[in-house]
């Protein structure tokens, strides 16, 4: 093997220029040509490359975002959107590829891998429901600056005797919400594995209320069944029953913005630099994970096993959070 390539798809997330500029220097290291693909899938299917020196990935490592920018790429779930990006591949001489990326990218990840192409993953999402990996890059600066958002609406909150719902991100998981929740003591987490009404919602709030609380916290993930806007839209008729005067916050895109942390930063260098190994070992077909946490052993999952597949909530710490938040 002698030239790979490199592409971030899907959502970005700090630390992804971390992984890229560990895939790109020691792919280097290994004596290969590294190449980066520009806007994730759409880059690979339109063929635009550029070629990455040492130098190109310097100064990057502290930036947020993704310094070869990602997309969404229809054309790429098609088969002919695959095979079109398989010959770009070939035209340039590339023998393997790293995808940094969540569910849907490493979908596709598997998808070239099945048309015969050596590719390894390496575990990107701001949400860490990625089977194969313990945590994914962009998960602990998120979930910081999520918890920094409710700190602060907090403090309003207490000033005023109100309560916030808090919309965070994460797809169809709740794992924002649980983690983000516990650490920044809500008062209710609503999440997609487990149904919350807004009656019940209301009880609990109620109940802070009542028990002298000066304010009251809902985190809500955004794939709840009752998300921020159903639930704001039944406190809009039920408001005097909790107690105190209701506002909405959805976090949304502020979660993926942030300056990685060092976790973030070590997580993506160790991913990045583990992808180029396996790539290099011909073990391909796979997704680089960790078991535990950014500096746990670093584990490899078949694509194929990850397909179809979310990593599960903790029960537990569900029940943790909310034993401890009356
Ligand atoms: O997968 C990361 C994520 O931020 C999810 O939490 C969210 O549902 C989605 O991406 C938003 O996607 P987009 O940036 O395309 O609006």
């Amino acid at each position: 093997m002698k030239k790979i390539a490199v592409l971030t798809s899907g959502g970005d997330a700090p630390g992804m220029n971390a992984a890229i500029r560990a895939v790109t220097r020691k792919g280097i290291e290994n004596g290969l040509e590294v190449f980066g693909v520009l806007g994730g899938y759409r880059g690979l299917v339109d063929g635009e490359f550029r070629h990455l020196q040492r130098r190109d990935v310097g100064g990057i490592i502290q930036a947020g975002g993704t310094f070869l920018s990602s997309a969404r790429c229809e054309e790429f779930r098609t088969e002919a959107g695959q095979r079109k990006a398989l010959r770009n591949l070939n035209q340039h001489g590339i023998e393997g590829l790293v995808v940094i990326g969540g569910n849907g990218s490493q979908t596709g990840a598997n998808a070239l891998h099945k048309l015969g192409f050596p590719v390894v993953g390496a575990a990107s999402t701001i949400d860490n429901d990625l089977y194969g990996s313990d945590i994914t890059i962009g998960v602990d600066t998120a979930l910081n600056i999520a918890l920094e958002a409710i700190d602060r609406l907090k403090i309003t909150a207490t000033s005023h005797e109100r309560a916030f719902l808090i919309e965070v991100m994460g797809r169809d998981s709740g794992y924002l919400a649980m983690m983000a929740g516990m650490a920044g003591g809500a008062e209710a987490i609503c999440v997609p594995e487990i149904e919350t009404t807004p009656e019940q919602v209301e009880q609990t709030l109620l109940g802070a209320y009542q028990r002298g609380k000066t304010h009251a916290i809902v985190v809500v993930a955004e794939g709840a069944k009752y998300d921020a806007d159903a639930l704001s839209n039944y406190f809009r008729e039920h408001t005097k029953h909790v107690g105190f005067d209701l506002r909405t916050t959805r976090l949304g895109h502020v979660q993926r913005g942030g300056l990685p942390l060092i976790s973030d930063r070590i997580l993506g260098t160790r991913l990045g630099a583990a992808a180029v190994d396996e790539l290099h070992a011909g073990n391909h077909g796979v997704l680089v994970g960790v078991r535990g946490g950014f500096g746990g052993e670093i584990i490899t999952t078949p694509l194929a096993d990850i397909a179809g597949k979310n990593r599960p909530l903790d029960p537990a710490m569900m029940e943790l959070a909310e034993a401890l938040a009356k």
